[in-house]
């Protein structure tokens, strides 16, 4: 049986850990391919992939639209293809469950059917600054983030993002805040070695698949970003500056306590320091960084839990 995985990023890496050996795969496939092998497999464009002999491929990137678009057009057999990610606004973009069946099992797509939560944007949501690929990522996330935004604007400083990895929620901050200046912090080749004791292949693997200049092509004002490359907090040493917004998220528990120490005393009265996966039970790290900067420190953080994905906490300052 041949078993394509579309994506090369998180939700593919994910995938590989908890659902779907990565000896099953016979390769990746993405829409725009960056390298040519991905956890040691080569990944192909949807066009190479038409010319090969499939049986399965498992859709893991949130780009539902784009995808199944891009798969029409280079010939590939719809009821091959298996979403894993609804786009938020459709009910169920699967054509056929028989082909995933038949390989992967029952159990397999009676748990993605229950999954398969969609989320339809509501009409009170008035217009949004972001595209719709922006809005398709995490709703609920982005579009916090874009409130947040809309409160700043008394609010001198910088905003920064530790954790980018492709740049993506970095793109949307790039596009809601186009005159801070931006500062991303990240290795841009994952995370600190140490640290990743425990986890999965593919959520390490997966995290390595990025560089720097992807990040500055997804910008809408690359000329208002300033990168840190490396390990973070040693990239931060030297800077003197004062934030309006940042975005932590580096999932484990050394460098989001790093951050949290870091970033707080610089964040601005009537600033926010949006925190990924606080409330994510697969990330531990994040919360018990919280509540040993809290032990540490004396101080109860003001703070509210949002309700998208993976749980973020809005820290106010
Ligand atoms: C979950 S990803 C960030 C995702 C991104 N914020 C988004 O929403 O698209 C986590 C990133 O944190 C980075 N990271 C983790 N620990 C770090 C550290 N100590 N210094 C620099 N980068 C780090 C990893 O390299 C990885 O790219």
């Amino acid at each position: 049986m041949k078993v394509y995985v579309y994506g090369t990023g998180c939700g593919a890496g994910d995938l590989i850990d908890t659902a779907l050996p990565l000896e099953q795969v016979s390769g990746f496939v993405d829409s725009r391919p960056t390298s040519e092998t991905f956890l040691g497999k080569p990944v192909l464009s949807p066009e190479d992939l038409a010319q090969k002999n499939y049986d399965l491929v498992i859709v893991t990137s949130r780009h539902t639209e784009e995808i199944a678009l891009r798969c029409e057009a280079a010939g590939i057999d719809e009821t091959r293809l298996l979403f894993l990610k609804n786009h938020v606004t459709l009910i169920d973009r699967n054509q056929s469950y028989a082909a995933a069946d038949e390989l992967l099992g029952t159990a397999f797509v009676e748990n993605l059917r229950s999954a398969q939560v969609p989320v339809p944007v509501p009409p009170w949501a008035g217009r949004s600054h972001l595209e719709k690929t922006d809005l398709e990522n995490d709703y609920v996330r982005v579009r916090t983030l874009e409130a947040l935004c809309g409160c700043l604007r008394d609010v001198p400083g910088a905003v920064a993002e530790l954790g980018v990895y492709r740049g993506s929620f970095a793109r949307c901050i790039s596009l809601l805040l186009p005159d801070r200046t931006l500062y991303l912090f990240d290795t841009f080749a994952g995370f600190r070695q140490e640290e990743t004791e425990g986890y999965g292949e593919g959520f390490i693997g997966a995290h390595r698949n990025t560089t720097l200049e992807d990040v500055r092509k997804q910008l809408p004002y690359p000329e208002k970003a300033v990168f840190r490359q490396g390990f973070f907090p040693e990239t931060a040493v030297g800077l003197e500056e004062s934030f309006a917004l940042v975005s932590l998220d580096v999932d484990l528990e050394e460098s989001t306590y790093a951050g949290l120490c870091w970033f707080l005393p610089r964040l601005e009265r009537g600033g926010y320091l949006l925190l990924h996966d606080y409330n994510d039970p697969a990330l531990p790290g994040v919360r018990n960084a919280v509540a040993r900067y809290e032990e540490e420190t004396g101080k109860r953080l003001s703070a509210v839990p949002v309700c998208d994905r993976n749980g973020s906490l809005v820290i106010c300052g």
